[in-house]
């Protein structure tokens, strides 16, 4: 499927490409975001992480994947990416149907609740989904503020180990028929 352009006030959502392997190995490659992340994302971060992650996602998405990549760029800025938002139609056992990270200059200025926002609503809106489910560490205060402000509901605890040595998640839902009634 096509990850269609999305924009919000701050940010445009453009789809992944391998142009952004350089911004993306630069921003990612920080143990403050590693650490938060389920142990599946290698670290230390390989050299080629970055396109050989961009590499391994175009091209599931080319054999059928059901899922949309987007690098996130500030408009006021050099439309260098800044993060990234993937979302699975099909949920993964071990990853649920979403994953997001932003370069952490940008931390804590709302940029990703602003983001998940807009892919809430071409998953709702556009695509017509009912649910999905997403998962953040119990420690992971900034990840789990996002889900609560863009309506997801936790539910439980999923096994899932992370670099920093939680072996649980917090398991979110967020539903259509909640999002659609909040906005
Ligand atoms: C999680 C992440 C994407 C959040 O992006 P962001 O743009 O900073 O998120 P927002 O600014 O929209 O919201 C963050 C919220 O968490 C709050 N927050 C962050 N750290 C906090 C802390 N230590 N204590 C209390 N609140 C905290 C912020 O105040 C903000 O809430 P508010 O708007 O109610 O004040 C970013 O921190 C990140 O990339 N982290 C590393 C990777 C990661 O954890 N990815 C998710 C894996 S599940």
């Amino acid at each position: 499927m096509d990850t269609p352009t999305l924009q919000t006030s701050r940010l445009i959502l453009r789809p992944l490409a391998v142009t952004d392997a350089p911004a993306i190995q630069r921003h990612f490659n920080n143990w403050n975001i590693i650490k938060n992340l389920a142990t599946v994302v290698p670290w230390p971060y390989p050299e080629d992480g970055a396109e050989s992650f961009i590499r391994q996602q175009l091209a599931k998405v080319a054999a059928g994947e059901q899922s949309c990549h987007w690098v996130l760029v500030l408009r006021s800025g050099d439309d260098q990416a800044i993060g990234v938002i993937s979302f699975r139609l099909q949920a993964e056992s071990l990853k649920g149907n979403r994953g997001f990270w932003l370069a952490e200059p940008y931390w804590n200025q709302g940029l990703m609740t602003e983001a998940i926002e807009a892919v809430n609503d071409f998953v709702f809106k556009t695509l017509g989904l009912d649910s999905f489910h997403v998962l953040n560490a119990p420690s992971n205060v900034g990840s789990r503020r996002v889900k609560q402000k863009t309506g997801a509901e936790f539910v439980g605890y999923a096994e899932l180990p992370h670099h920093n040595g939680e072996r649980k998640a917090e398991k979110w839902k967020v539903t259509r028929a909640s999002w659609l009634a909040r906005s």
